[in-house]
Formats: structure tokens, C-alpha cells, sequence
């Protein structure tokens, strides 16, 4: 029984201490999702809505960024985050980067006092001036822009992971799916479903996968169909 209550004891102690010695870790992601997605849309472009009752998070993060002045660039994550800090609990219109049409339909922000601590918007800015990076965003923009254009087929290939086995005309560790093209389209969608291995000479080390139940009949169509003009 004694042991039994030492035993208990030091293990409380673990904890208790443990506890107070390690400094508290905030997940700026969470925290924002959990405090701010109420009002604030987070996606990356934003969804707009009609009632929508506050700007999305990335224009916020964007015009806050624009508008701020800051002596030099390494001054604008610190700023950013000290202005996040006060507006947030100290919410004020003549402290909001909002253009006046803004403010006036929105409304100024209600203070987040009591609902958020100043080290959790903290954790919350840090993550905000990350993510919604100008130059990120226009990247992933343009990489959108680019696969929107491809043909249908090709934008499949590219999604299911085809294409980090098999070239469109040149093989890489598989056989070219213009090469492919040529085999019947009742073959290939038996390779597709079920994979395959040693058929095609010099890719004998590589393995097909079975892609059973991945892809709908539909895309399965469009595969074959962009592969046979290939
Ligand atoms: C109850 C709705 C609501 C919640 C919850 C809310 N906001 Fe806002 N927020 C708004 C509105 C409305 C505005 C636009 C008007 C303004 O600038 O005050 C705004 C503006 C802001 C601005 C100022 C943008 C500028 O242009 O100056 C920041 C920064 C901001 N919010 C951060 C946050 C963060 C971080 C959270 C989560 C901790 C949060 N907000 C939670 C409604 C909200
Ligand atoms: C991990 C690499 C890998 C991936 C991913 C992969 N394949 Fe393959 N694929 C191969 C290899 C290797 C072969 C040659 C197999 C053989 O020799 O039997 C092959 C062969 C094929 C064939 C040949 C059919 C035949 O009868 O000879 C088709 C069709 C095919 N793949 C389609 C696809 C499609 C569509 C996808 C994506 C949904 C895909 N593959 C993804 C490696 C891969």
C-alpha cells in the first residue's frame, strides 16, 4: 500500500512539474481556426459570402502587410504581429488599415477581450504572416493557371500520380503512355485496376500499382480517350 502511494505521488509531482517547466505551446493554426473562423473566411483564394460579417483572413493579412509602415523589412513581421496583438483585444476604427466603405459595412471589429489571451493572438499572428504569403499565393495562382489549361486527361494523370512513373512521350522509370496508347483500351484499364509487372522489357524492376477503386469509371475514360491522342 505504501509503495503504492509513493509510487502515485512522484508520479504527480512528474506531472505538476513537467508541467510548469515547460513553456506552453500554442498552435497559431488551430488557435486561428478555433477563435477567428467565425467571422474571418480562411481559405487561400478566399470564399466570399453575401452577409459575410468580417473581411477574409487573407485580405486582412495582406492589406495589414501593404499598408503598414515599417522602416525596414525585417521591422514588418514584428509589426505585424504587435498590431494583430492590439487590434484584436483594442479593436478601434481609426486604428483599422480598412478603407471607410469597409469599416462602415462591416462594422468595427468587436474587442476579442476574454475570448483570446495577447500570447495566443501572438501564436495566431505569427501563423497569418506566414501563410498568407503574397508571394506564395500568386505562385500557387499560377501553377492553377497552368493545370486548369491541360487537357482533362493529363490533369487526372497529374492528380492520381501517374506521371511521377510515366512520361507523357519520354519514359521515365515506366514506359511512355504514348507508347502505352498503343495497347488496347480493355488492357489498359485491366493495368490500370489490378496493376502489373515484368511485360514491358527494361522496366522489369518497376511495379504498376493497382489502382482499384481510385479512379471512377468516368476518369478512367477520359485517361484512355486523352492517351489514344497522344
Ligand atoms: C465577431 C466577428 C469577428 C471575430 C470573432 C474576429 N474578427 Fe477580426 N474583424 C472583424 C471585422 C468585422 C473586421 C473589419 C472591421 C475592422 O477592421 O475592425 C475585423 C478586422 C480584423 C483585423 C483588422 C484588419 C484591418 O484592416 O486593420 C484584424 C487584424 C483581425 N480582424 C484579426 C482577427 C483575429 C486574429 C481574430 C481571432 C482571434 C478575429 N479577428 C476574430 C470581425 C471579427
Ligand atoms: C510507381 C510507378 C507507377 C505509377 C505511379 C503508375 N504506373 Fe503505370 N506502369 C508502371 C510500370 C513499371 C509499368 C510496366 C509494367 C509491366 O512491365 O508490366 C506500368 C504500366 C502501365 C500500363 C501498361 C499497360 C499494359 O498492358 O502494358 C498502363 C496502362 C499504365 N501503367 C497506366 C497507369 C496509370 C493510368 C497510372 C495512374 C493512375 C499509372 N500507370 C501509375 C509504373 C507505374
Amino acid at each position: 500500500m505504501l509503495i503504492d502511494k509513493t509510487i502515485l505521488l512522484v508520479t504527480l509531482l512528474v506531472i505538476v512539474t513537467g508541467c510548469s517547466e515547460n513553456k506552453v505551446h500554442y498552435d497559431g493554426e488551430k488557435l486561428l481556426k478555433l477563435k477567428c473562423a467565425s467571422c474571418h473566411n480562411l481559405d487561400m483564394p478566399p470564399k466570399t459570402y453575401k452577409d459575410e460579417k468580417a473581411p477574409p483572413m487573407m485580405a486582412v493579412a495582406f492589406h495589414v502587410k501593404d499598408f503598414m509602415k515599417v522602416s525596414s523589412p525585417s521591422d514588418k513581421r514584428p509589426k505585424f504581429i504587435n498590431f494583430f496583438q492590439d487590434y484584436v483585444l483594442y479593436p478601434d476604427a481609426k486604428k483599422s488599415f480598412c478603407d471607410k466603405e469597409s469599416l462602415a459595412s462591416y462594422g468595427v471589429m468587436p474587442s476579442q477581450k476574454g475570448k483570446v489571451s495577447k500570447d495566443e493572438v501572438k501564436a495566431i499572428a505569427e501563423y497569418v504572416f506566414d501563410f498568407y504569403d503574397q508571394d506564395k499565393f500568386l505562385q500557387q495562382m499560377r501553377v492553377q493557371a497552368a493545370f486548369d489549361v491541360l487537357p482533362k486527361g493529363e490533369q487526372i494523370a497529374t492528380k492520381k500520380g501517374c506521371l511521377t512513373c510515366h512520361g507523357i512521350d519520354k519514359k521515365k522509370v515506366a514506359p511512355s503512355f504514348k507508347e502505352i496508347s498503343k495497347k488496347s483500351s480493355k488492357e489498359i484499364v485491366q493495368v490500370i485496376e489490378n496493376g502489373s509487372r515484368g511485360k514491358w522489357k527494361g522496366f522489369e524492376r518497376m511495379t504498376m500499382p493497382p489502382f482499384k477503386g481510385k479512379l471512377t469509371s468516368k476518369e478512367k475514360d477520359i485517361l484512355i480517350n486523352w492517351m489514344k491522342k497522344l
